[in-house]
Formats: structure tokens, sequence, C-alpha cells
């Protein structure tokens, strides 16, 4: 589940988007994959798409925009975009580090691993670094309660932190993402 330690107002912008020709193609060919009473069910995979392809995040503009596609009402994608904590709906860094602050990884020291993260990125829960690498954040029980405290980075998981890992993580991403650009994998997800 999303964790917005804020509510904001998302507005609408009326900026141009559209997929390129050959998204849509392969989106026409994802959406052959559901049955016509269950075409609304495509919308988490195009949100991924649209997430991955229109700007890393899912502005008020793309969500009306993967709407229009389907034939569904805004509302429908703003539901399901704003529940879950892997849509943005605003700008993001290049690595979005989301630690587990449920039960399990609080006890074993999330509070203490976020207060660090903060302090080293000089940022709070929710920003992002001024360089644009990094967006912290907090979200619910990310199913590795065994190795708590856990944090995931994108799609790579991070296990059993402690204040030492977390210099050393943060570290390597940083040299990381300074000099190699970021891979998108969305067409793993089908
Ligand atoms: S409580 Fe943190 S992974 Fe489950």
């Amino acid at each position: 589940m999303n964790n917005r330690i804020d509510h904001k107002l998302y507005s609408k912008e009326d900026k141009p988007v559209k997929f390129s020709e050959d998204m849509l193609k392969r989106i026409g060919e994802i959406i052959l994959h559901y049955p016509r009473e269950r075409r609304r069910s495509v919308l988490l995979p195009l949100l991924h798409i649209a997430q991955q392809e229109l700007g890393g995040y899912l502005s008020v503009d793309v969500m009306d925009y993967v709407a229009s596609l389907l034939d569904i009402h805004p509302i429908e994608v703003y539901e399901v975009a704003t529940f879950y904590s892997m849509f943005h709906l605003e700008p993001v860094g290049k690595y979005v580090i989301e630690v587990c602050r449920t039960g399990p990884c609080s006890i074993c020291g999330s509070e203490r691993i976020v207060d660090q993260l903060e302090k080293i990125l000089g940022i709070k829960t929710g920003e992002t670094t001024p360089d644009g690498l990094f967006t912290l954040k907090t979200v619910e029980c990310l199913g590795s309660c065994g190795t708590a405290p856990v944090m995931q980075v994108n799609t790579v998981f991070y296990e059993s932190l402690t204040s030492e890992n977390i210099i050393q993580i943060i570290g390597d991403l940083k040299n990381q993402g300074n000099n190699k650009p970021l891979e998108t994998k969305w067409v793993d997800l089908f």
C-alpha cells in the first residue's frame, strides 16, 4: 500500500501524452492476452509501462491517457495508482529507496535505518536529493520479515540492514548512479 506522509492535491497540466507507435503496438498485443470482459485488468501492466516510458512517474495527464486507452473512468486509474507504492505520483530520483516500516522491521530497527538514511542523503522521507539520484520512502511489509530490517531500491532487495552496511550500500549506489544509466526492464513484466 502507498504510504504518503503528505496528501498533496495533484492537478492536471494538460501536457500532451502519448506512447510511441511501437509501444502502442506492444500494448495492443498485451491487451489481447486478456478476455474482452476483463480488459480493465490490463491496467496494472499498462501503468508500469506508462511510468517507465512516460517520465518515470504517473502524472494526472498520464493517468488520464491510460484511462482513455482502456476506455475506463480516470478515477479507476487514480484508485489503483494511489494504492500501490510502486507507482509514483510525482517525479522521483534514479534510485527509489523504500524502507519497510511494518512491525517486524520496526522492532529490528527500521526507524534507526530511516534516520540514518535521512542524515546520509540530507533529505527527509518523501523527498528527493537535489542531484536527482535518490528518493526516500517508507512502505509496508516487503515480504521478507525474517531478514528484517529490509529495504528495496528500485527492484533490488537489501536485507539484514545495519548502520554499517547502509553506508556501504549508499556509497555503491552513488558510484553506480553517477556512472551507469538506469536499466528499464518493463518487458520482463510480461
Ligand atoms: S515487516 Fe518488513 S519485510 Fe515484513
